[in-house]
């Protein structure tokens, strides 16, 4: 069954088809009771599999709404609205979030990329400041990358796609995430417990991507062998200078060599983030997020 233009919930109107990946489908929606747009992540339809395992991936869809409503109040992190069961055909389960306007981070990156410093800078600042507060309630994403990113239209960051998100400390067997933005230690289902070092890492991956245009390591190809260098050495002469010891500290094989908080990623960007009331950048990338610092508003 074709779920757009179906009510789910009883409350949500379900428009049109926005994304969609292994386990879920997203639709765009509308909250019949405020009239506001929201975003439904729909668990997808049975296929093949026995009614147990459907089952279970439904369980992850409860953690993942559990996991975003334990970020309530984050400013960058979509609210959750409600979340339920759906009864088309199967029991599907669903989240319903706040709707974010703008354009995917990936999507925006493409057109624009290489990417400049106080463009970089003011990404990666950006979800620093997100994933401070996300790391002080004791959460690590696990799946840091720009297809979970949201740059909305006035040029702020929205982190969404709790579905991989732990407890800090938690052991884990799951190495799962993004092959190209884990980290070697998450590929040993990180021995230690989960830490926030492997969202500095992921992060570390994503300067990397805008500037260079490529993955550390082997890319999303498999596991960092151990005698793989970071970058060839004409990408590594490619990642400006100004950034360039930083995202390489934040790719470090070994977790004790990253900086060991966003806070302090944070810190040797602040020289490169764009000051108040200053210019554009050249080549700025549509929506602008130097806009969050150049610009900034009342209610940051
Ligand atoms: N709160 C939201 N507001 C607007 N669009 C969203 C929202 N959440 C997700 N999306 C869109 O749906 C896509 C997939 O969402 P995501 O949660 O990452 O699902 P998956 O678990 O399948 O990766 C995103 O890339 C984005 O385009
Ligand atoms: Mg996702």
């Amino acid at each position: 069954m074709n779920p757009r233009g179906k009510r789910v919930l009883e409350r949500f109107d379900l428009l049109d088809r926005i994304g969609g990946g292994g386990q879920g489908e997203l639709y765009r929606g509308r909250d019949i009771e405020t009239g506001c747009q929201v975003a439904v992540k729909l668990q997808r339809a049975r296929l093949f599999e026995a009614a147990d395992s459907y089952q279970d991936l439904g369980n992850t869809f409860e953690v993942e709404a559990d996991m975003t409503q334990r970020l309530t109040g984050i400013r960058g992190v979509p609210k959750v609205i409600a979340s339920g069961s759906v009864g088309f055909g199967d029991e599907r389960r669903c989240i319903v979030l706040q709707f974010i306007e703008g354009a995917v981070l990936y999507d925006a990156m493409l057109k624009r990329r290489p990417l400049r410093v106080p463009t970089v800078a003011s990404i990666i600042g950006q979800l620093c400041e997100i994933l401070q507060q996300v790391h002080e309630r004791q959460l690590v994403h696990r799946d840091i990358k720009p297809e979970n990113t949201i740059l909305d239209p006035s040029g702020r960051l929205w982190l969404i796609d709790m579905g991989l998100a732990l407890t800090q400390g938690e052991k884990t067997d799951r190495g799962d995430g993004t092959p190209g933005y884990l980290p070697p230690d998450e590929y040993d289902g990180c021995p230690g417990g989960v830490s926030p070092l492997s969202d500095i890492f992921a992060l570390g991956c994503m300067t990397l991507e805008m500037t260079v245009m490529r993955l550390p390591y082997a890319g999303m190809e498999e596991r960092p062998a151990p005698e793989c260098p970071v970058l060839p050495p004409e990408r590594l002469r490619g990642v400006p200078s100004k950034i360039r010891s930083l995202a390489l500290s934040m790719v470090d094989r070994l977790p004790e060599n990253r900086p060991q908080s966003v806070s302090e990623v944070l810190e040797h960007l602040r020289p490169l983030l764009p000051t108040p009331g200053s210019r554009p950048p050249a080549k700025p990338l549509c929506p602008d997020p130097t806009e969050y610092y150049r610009v900034p508003r009342h209610d940051q």
